[in-house]
C-alpha cells in the first residue's frame, strides 16, 4: 500500500506513549494506514489543514485548547466538518462523553484500549467517511453544472450567489428553520440547472422569444429536477427547481400552481430571481436601478404575479441598513 491509497489518520495526544500505542495497534500487522500525530490542540488544527485526514483520534485533556474545543472548531468549519472524530476518553467518564457529543464527536474509544474495539470503530468510521466523500463528489458535479449554466451567459455572473443571499434574508425574516435556509441557499444556485439542456441560441437570444422557443425554455424546471433527483441529498431542493417559475396567480409553469400551492421555498426563489434579473445587465437590456425594478414588481404584484406578503418583506429587506452593508 502507498500513501495515495492509505486512509489518513491524525492522532492528537500530548502523551507520546499513547500516540505510539495507538499507531502500533492500527498498523499491526501491516501498514494499513498513513498516520500522523499532533501533540496539542493548536498543532492539530494546523495539521488538519495540511494533512487533510480521513479520521481524527482526539485526546480530551491537552495543554492549550482541549479536545472538546478542537472538535467544536473542526465541526463548525465547512471544510472540516465531515471528517469523523473519535474522542479518546477515560472508561468511566460519562461527563466527557456528554461534552464530547455536544461538541460534535462522532464516536468514543475508552482507555485502556480494547484492541479489537479500536480497530472495528476506526474501520467503521473510515467506511462512513468514504461514503460521504462519494456523495460530496456527486454533489460537486451537480453544483459545477449549475455554475456552468451561469457561466454561459456573462451577464448573469454572480446572479446565483446574490439570489441565494437574498433568499436567505427572506427566509430569516420569515423565521424559517436553519435547514430551510440551507435549502434556499442551495436552491438559489441550482434552480436553473435545467437550462444546461437548452440551446444557447435560445438561452442567449437578445430579442424576444418566439412561442416555440418559449415552449422550449419552459422545459428547464423539469429537466433540472430530473438532473438532481438521483441524489437523495438534494431532495429538499427539488421543489425549488421544479416550481420556481410558477406565479402567484397561476400563470407560471410547469403546472400553473397558484398561491400557497406553490411551495414557500419556490415562491421565495422565484421572487428574488425576478428582482435580481431586473437589476443586472441582460443580453437584451441594461441593469435597472433598484427603485425602478421595485416599481415594475409593484405593478406585477397588483396584477397577481407575486405573493404580496413576500414582496412586502423583500422591499423591507432591500431598504434595511443591514442588507445594504452586505451589497
Ligand atoms: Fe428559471
Amino acid at each position: 500500500m502507498n500513501n495515495q491509497t492509505q486512509s489518513k489518520i491524525l492522532i492528537v495526544d500530548d502523551a507520546v506513549e499513547n500516540i505510539k500505542l495507538v499507531t502500533e495497534i492500527l498498523n499491526r500487522p501491516k501498514n494499513e494506514y498513513h498516520i500522523e500525530a499532533a501533540g496539542d490542540g493548536y498543532e492539530a488544527l494546523e495539521k488538519v489543514k495540511k494533512f487533510d485526514p480521513d479520521l481524527i483520534m482526539l485526546d480530551v485533556v491537552m495543554p492549550g485548547i482541549d479536545g472538546f474545543e478542537v472538535c467544536q472548531i473542526l465541526k463548525e468549519d465547512e471544510k472540516t466538518r465531515l471528517i469523523p472524530i473519535v474522542m479518546i476518553t477515560a472508561l468511566d467518564s460519562q461527563q466527557d462523553r456528554l461534552r464530547g457529543l455536544e461538541s460534535g464527536v462522532d464516536d468514543f474509544i475508552s482507555k485502556p484500549f480494547n484492541v479489537y474495539e479500536l480497530l472495528a470503530r476506526v474501520k467503521n468510521l473510515l467506511k462512513l467517511r468514504s461514503y460521504i466523500s462519494e456523495l460530496e463528489h456527486a454533489e460537486q458535479v451537480i453544483f459545477s453544472l449549475a455554475r456552468a449554466v451561469e457561466a454561459k451567459d456573462n451577464y448573469t455572473e454572480g446572479h446565483c450567489e446574490r439570489l441565494s443571499i437574498l433568499a436567505q434574508h427572506l427566509g430569516t425574516e420569515l423565521q424559517l428553520a436553519d435547514e430551510d435556509l440551507i435549502v434556499l441557499k442551495r436552491g438559489g444556485i441550482l434552480h436553473d440547472i435545467g437550462k444546461i439542456a437548452i440551446d444557447d441560441s435560445i438561452l442567449l437570444k437578445p430579442g424576444p422569444l418566439t412561442a416555440e422557443e418559449f415552449e422550449i425554455i419552459k422545459t428547464h424546471p423539469e429537466i433540472g429536477e430530473n438532473i438532481c433527483r438521483p441524489l437523495k441529498t438534494l431532495k429538499p431542493v427539488l421543489p425549488i427547481i421544479r416550481y420556481h417559475q410558477e406565479r402567484f396567480n397561476g400563470s407560471g409553469y410547469p403546472e400553473g400552481l397558484a398561491k400557497h400551492e406553490i411551495p414557500i421555498h419556490a415562491r421565495i426563489i422565484g421572487l428574488v430571481d425576478c428582482y435580481d434579473a431586473l437589476t443586472t445587465d441582460r443580453t437584451y437590456r441594461k441593469a435597472l436601478p433598484s427603485d425602478f425594478a421595485i416599481q415594475i414588481m409593484n405593478k406585477e404584484t397588483e396584477a397577481g404575479l407575486w405573493d404580496p406578503d413576500l414582496f412586502k418583506l423583500l422591499k423591507e429587506i432591500l431598504a434595511s441598513a443591514k442588507y445594504k452593508t452586505i451589497f
